[in-house]
């Protein structure tokens, strides 16, 4: 990860209930004073070639005594995944270990470790501790098992791994339980390198970024299309903006009818809540490339005059998702401090089917002058992005990515464990790719091939924004959306359906509501261009 200096300040205003903090030395095991109960000491086991647990060199003596007993027993085998929390009287007064099972160092270290981080945010609540300090040495290699990994990778990843477990979305409930502000944690890591200390402190303040970004796009995304509105969104960009020092620009429903966004405004035309295309830019000073990222942001799908079957329709307020991403992957951007120019355009509207809704076979022009005959409204997400794209291709970037739940199909493709990636440059979608996989977010590659468009032609138009039949769904959504891509611009196409919300197994996401997925693949592009 390239290293630019970071701005003070942006972060003060945390959502994270997590404060990070690196310290020099170790902690002192002796002083079980006033936090007896609710301080627990971190520690990272691996196990040895016989599969029995590994007291790590350096840990505190009791702990390095206990675990010397437990490896004893067959309760006791650090494998990995395993979190166990222990009380034990130590100096007359009671002491708390996290065993964070390491297993034997394998491929995967740092996702390991990540999840471990989440499942170690859970216990750590069930336990009621607030001062959590972790033993940097003990993520280091011991008795020459190598892991490949600096520690301080590790340590940031367990550290990422409790900041993005540590959100929950209460929404509007009013019991009293939902008005208790989150504990607040202080984490405290705990190393006698002094260089391993310097790099450990920059690691921390980009996961505390990553906190905030991440928790802002879940946010967004967790909101009732009721309150969210696009007119919600755009003031809320507008704010957010001024609080991370981004620059915003906002194009109302006339901006867009001056701007000809045929498609766009189409798709908002069934609803009574105006669209909203909001521009939000990162400027660093002698920005060297420009990043534009551009968001679908339907508030609500109903699915228009094609519209959907009732069951979990309420699901749809999460089709902003893609908007949402795009503006946590600015502002985390910013507050990574990255070198390159990146900017979100936000096409938000609500697909609603009242009295002056597009019908099908209603023939749209588009911003670019291509006309499209809208076969199946509940399609809106291309048409969308289809005028979005052809605006952030007037500001001249590098590169393009645009993000959104635009199939159904990419869950039938890929389940929820990836998002789809299609594009029109193999380079930049391996890039994409590489950024994801540093921080273990998996983007897998469909392909483009144009005989996709054979049966997206009209009788009476350019195209036709649905094929013929469901099959091969995301491609279908993407070979539409290369129809708006002009020749020789780089662009990449993230299909987030199956990945936005409801993902139940990784435990440092929410098992309900919005993953906040790819929001740092996408700031992570913006530090590697
Ligand atoms: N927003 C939906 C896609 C979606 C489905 C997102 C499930 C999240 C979960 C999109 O606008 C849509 O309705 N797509 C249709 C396209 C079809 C009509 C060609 C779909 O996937 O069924
Ligand atoms: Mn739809
Ligand atoms: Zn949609």
């Amino acid at each position: 990860m390239k290293k630019t200096p970071r701005k003070s300040g942006k972060s003060s205003k945390t959502s994270s209930p997590l404060r990070f903090e690196v310290k020099l030395g170790a902690p002192d095991f002796a002083k079980v004073a006033a936090h007896a109960l609710t301080t627990v000491n971190v520690l990272a086991v691996y196990q040895d070639n016989a599969q029995k647990a590994m007291a790590p060199k350096g840990a505190i003596p009791a702990a390095v005594d206990l675990i010397e007993k437990l490896r004893k027993t067959e309760a006791y085998t650090a494998k990995a995944g395993t979190i166990s929390f222990l009380r034990f009287a130590v100096n007359g007064g009671t002491e708390s270990l996290l065993l964070v099972g390491g297993g034997k160092p394998a491929g995967s270290e740092e996702e390991k470790f990540r999840q471990a981080g989440g499942q170690a945010w859970a216990r750590i609540l069930a336990e009621k501790c607030d001062l959590v300090r972790v033993n940097v040495s003990s993520f280091v290699d011991v008795s020459g098992l190598k892991t490949e990994h600096s520690p301080v990778r590790l340590v940031r990843a367990f550290a990422e791994g409790m900041a993005l477990a540590a959100y929950d979305y209460r929404g509007l409930k009013t019991d009293a339980a939902a008005k208790k502000p989150l504990p607040s944690v202080k984490v405290e890591f705990y190393t006698k390198d002094t260089k391993l200390k310097n790099e450990l402190q920059s690691e921390v303040a980009e996961v505390a970024a990553t906190a905030i970004a991440v928790a802002l796009t879940r946010d967004w995304s967790n909101l009732p299309s009721n309150i969210g509105t696009p007119t919600y969104y755009a003031d809320q960009a507008s704010q957010l903006a001024r609080q991370f020092g981004l620059k915003v620009r906002i194009l109302t429903e006339k901006d867009c009818v001056r701007e000809k966004m045929g498609l766009f405004l189409g798709v908002g035309q069934g609803s009574k809540q105006e669209v909203r295309l909001v521009v939000v830019e990162y400027v660093p000073a002698k920005a060297k490339k420009k990043l534009c990222l551009v968001g679908k942001g339907v508030t609500f799908d109903s699915g228009g005059i094609s519209i959907k079957p009732g069951l979990r329709m309420e699901d749809m307020k999460h089709d902003m998702t893609g908007a949402a991403t795009v503006l946590g992957a600015t502002v985390l951007a910013s507050l990574w401090g990255s070198a390159h120019h990146v900017i979100a355009v936000m096409a938000f509207a609500e697909n609603m089917p009242d009295g002056g809704a597009i019908n099908p076979g209603n023939v749209l022009t588009s911003r670019s002058g291509k006309t499209v005959e809208v076969l199946n409204t509940d399609a809106e997400g291309r048409l969308i992005l289809g005028d979005a794209l052809d605006f952030a291709q007037d500001m001249k970037p590098d590169a393009i990515v645009d993000v959104a739940t635009l199939t159904g199909a990419v869950s039938v493709a890929l389940g929820k464990y990836a998002c789809a990636i299609l594009g029109n440059d193999e380079e930049f979608i391996q890039q994409v790719q590489g950024s994801g996989s540093t921080h273990s977010e998996r983007i897998w590659e469909l392909p483009l091939w144009d005989d996709y468009f054979d049966d997206m032609r009209s009788d009476v138009a350019d195209m036709r924004n649905v094929a013929n039949d469901a099959n091969g769904g995301t491609i279908r959504g993407a070979i539409f959306l290369k129809q708006f891509i002009r020749p020789g611009q780089a662009w990449a196409h993230l299909d987030i359906a199956s990945t936005a919300y409801g993902l139940t197994h990784l435990p440092y996401l929410p098992k309900k509501g919005a993953s906040g997925l790819y929001v740092r693949t996408l700031a992570q592009l913006a530090m590697d261009l």
